[in-house]
């Protein structure tokens, strides 16, 4: 009586367990795999989307401010590097196309920080966008 009552608790537990997304994710997922959710990504986006707007209105200055420009750079090289940090996630097109996006953020960077600051590749990022997004047309 007393085993069979432990054993269903046991069991109720272990459903439970494989009931909750995090438990099925842990039970499906083999280690080095990143399940990104909805959430995450649209916070990420939501994140990308305000500071490309914030560069591309730097670009369209005169004289942007170089400093503003890294600043805005270095936050979406740290909003990319959660898109799939070394794992790989569920969206094939995360996958193979955020790596794309750090690598061209990288090279914005890199232009940005040259004496005389190289605007060029920051001038182009919004383009990169569209590794996974058709191009907006305004
Ligand atoms: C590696 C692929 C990838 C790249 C590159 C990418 N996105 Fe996304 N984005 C997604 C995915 C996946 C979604 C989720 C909706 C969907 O499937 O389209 C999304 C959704 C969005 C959304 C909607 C968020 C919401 O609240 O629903 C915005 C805004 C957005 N992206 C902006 C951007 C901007 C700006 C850039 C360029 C800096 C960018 N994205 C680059 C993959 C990407």
């Amino acid at each position: 009586m007393k085993t069979s009552l432990l054993r269903w608790t046991a069991i109720a537990a272990v459903t439970l367990l494989a009931c909750t997304t995090a438990g099925i994710r842990e039970l499906t997922y083999p280690p080095d795999f990143h399940y990104i959710s909805e959430g995450e990504i649209r916070g990420t986006m939501g994140g990308l989307a305000v500071r490309i707007h914030a560069l591309d209105q730097q670009m369209a200055q005169q004289a942007p401010d170089p400093e503003a420009v890294v600043a805005l750079l270095t936050e979406m090289q740290e909003l990319a590097g959660q898109l799939n940090p070394r794992e790989h996630t569920q969206h094939p097109r995360i996958n193979r196309a955020a790596p794309e996006l750090r690598a061209d953020i990288d090279r914005a960077l890199a232009g940005v920080r040259f004496r005389p600051p190289n605007y060029f590749w920051a001038g182009q990022l919004s383009g990169s966008c569209e590794y996974c997004h058709v191009p907006r047309h305004e």
